[in-house]
């Protein structure tokens, strides 16, 4: 494993399947990878991926910190870190990241990053959005924090879930700068048009 940990933090927005494929892909670049997960997103990952996400996390490299470890090597800008995503990204925890809240150690990573000028990548789910939702997400693109929504890639005329979840996984990792750019069948598809 090279280069700094990523922290992956996990809400109770729909998408766990993203929150999946990214760690996968981040453990297929030999990044090492830090867990933090909600109560709601455990509740969400069980419900959408079917396994536990404790359970699931010791089939890979992993390592998962308890939402109430504050005192976890994250909570502290002296620990090096490449960056953190939040994937999926609830209205509550980005109201929580915009108004600067600690109240676990998720938001406390987040604000970590912030004040240290690391990546911060959210992946927003929320539809429609509010003024309240869209006024937070200004807040944080305003500081720098790239605001990638779970966007399906209708250009590539993806023919499965797996497709548009492996596109957004791929964005999320260009946003954290893992890497440089998407591969080009994400871009335009397979080589259809
Ligand atoms: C199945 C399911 C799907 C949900 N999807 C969303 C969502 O897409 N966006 C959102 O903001 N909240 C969603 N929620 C509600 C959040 O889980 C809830 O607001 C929770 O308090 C968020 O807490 P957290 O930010 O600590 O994870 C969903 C809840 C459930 C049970």
């Amino acid at each position: 494993m090279g280069g700094l940990p990523i922290i992956i933090g996990i809400t109770g927005g729909s998408g766990a399947a993203i929150a999946k494929r990214c760690i996968e892909l981040l453990t297929a670049h030999e990044r090492p990878v830090l867990v933090v997960c909600t109560p709601a997103g455990q509740r969400v990952w069980q419900h959408e991926v079917g396994t536990p996400l404790r359970q699931w996390l010791r089939t890979t490299p992993a390592r998962q910190y308890p939402i109430g470890d504050v005192a976890a090597p994250i909570a502290s800008g002296t620990y090096p870190t490449g960056g953190m995503a939040v994937v999926p990204c609830s209205m509550n925890t980005l109201a929580a990241i915009a108004h600067g809240l600690s109240t676990n150690l998720l938001e406390r990573a987040a604000d970590v990053i912030l004040k240290e000028s690391r990546p911060l990548v959210l992946v927003p789910r929320e539809t429609p959005l509010s003024v309240i939702h869209l006024t937070n997400l200004l807040t944080l693109a305003r500081l720098g924090v790239k605001i990638v929504p779970p966007m399906p890639p209708f250009y590539a005329r993806p023919t499965s879930m797996d497709e548009v979840i492996e596109h957004i996984a791929a964005r999320v990792l260009v946003a954290l700068g893992v890497t440089s750019a998407l591969p080009y069948d994400q871009q335009y598809g397979n080589g259809l048009h």
